[in-house]
């Protein structure tokens, strides 16, 4: 049954559920009970040229409306990762999609570079953290600074380059079009969400690095209008996220324009999640008799 086979730029998926990079971990955290096979793509934390040890103190809260963190892109480095953690991987059949970060535009074109024979599937250009000083949003932010980093990367790597974009920006369509034209081959959003919690005890910043990301339920309908707003201006397929917890949260990104979805946040709540809105998916096509998801794609009726 292929109802729910997606192409993205190349990249083949049994279902257009992703698992969004930094809550899934390489994967390998939670093949013990979840069969990796039935994801979509995983798509993995965020790997820097070097090893990095991530900010100090709190790291993540829990807030009413949705998750807050700061972790600073803790990763054991390019060829940590292409050592260590790909060969395990390699065991499944699933697509493997690797989140990138650098601090200078050469710096993303050289993970881009180690990355390019490593038999990974494809890379995500991460322009779009929230919690590094240098780098991070500060390309994410700036239509110029990220068509340098998405030239760069396409000109040292022949792999499908998704580039993940942030949603603290005035003109999300502005960012877009950039990396598009840059040569983005697919473009995924949104990352978190910048916010602030404070402890009205000690009068401090809850998170060590006073703002972190917030992600999670609360982020869905600016992830929603975000998606909808970017795959009407652009032609690469889009990938959407932000607060998919149920099969309906996924339905209506897809409806919005995106091609395929990411679970992020409830994969903390529920590591079975993506299989289970993959299912739910399934369920709705065929109550609808509906042959296949692309059917939904972007149709929603404004
Ligand atoms: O919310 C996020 N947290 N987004 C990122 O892109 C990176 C991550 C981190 O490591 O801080």
């Amino acid at each position: 049954n292929d109802m729910l086979t997606v192409d993205i730029a190349g990249i083949k998926m049994k279902t257009p559920v992703m698992t969004a990079s930094g809550t899934f971990g390489f994967g390998l955290e939670y093949s013990d009970f979840v069969d990796l096979n039935q994801v979509g793509a995983i798509v993995v934390k965020g790997t820097t040229l070097a090893p990095r040890a991530g900010n100090s103190g709190r790291r993540m809260a829990e807030t009413p409306a949705g998750m807050l963190n700061s972790i600073g892109l803790e990763n054991p480095g390019v060829e940590g990762f292409i050592s260590r953690i790909l060969p395990k991987l390699k065991n499944y059949q699933v697509p493997v999609i690797v989140n990138i970060s650098g601090n200078t535009v050469e710096e993303y074109g050289e993970l881009a570079a180690r990355l390019d024979k490593s038999g990974v599937a494809g890379l995500e250009v991460n322009i779009s953290c929230p919690n590094v000083k240098q780098g991070g949003i500060a390309f994410g932010t700036c239509p110029d600074s990220a068509t340098q980093v998405v030239r760069e990367v396409k000109a040292r790597t022949s792999l499908p380059v998704i580039v993940k974009l942030s949603p603290n920006v005035t003109d999300v369509v502005l960012m877009a079009q950039a990396v598009e034209a840059a040569g983005a081959d697919a473009i995924s959003l949104i990352n978190t969400l910048l916010g602030m919690a404070i402890d009205i005890g000690s009068w401090r910043p809850v998170l060590g690095n006073t703002v972190g990301g917030l992600s999670g339920p609360a982020v869905k309908p600016v992830a929603v209008r975000m998606v909808w707003q970017v795959a009407k201006a652009v032609k690469v397929p889009v990938i959407g996220m932000g607060g998919i917890m149920t099969a309906a949260d996924a339905v209506e990104f897809i409806l919005a324009g995106a091609s395929a979805v990411a679970v992020g946040t409830a994969n903390f709540i529920n590591p079975y999640v993506s299989a289970e809105v993959a299912q739910g998916i399934k369920d709705y096509l065929a109550e609808r008799g509906l042959k296949h998801v692309r059917e939904l794609v972007g149709k929603v009726n404004c």
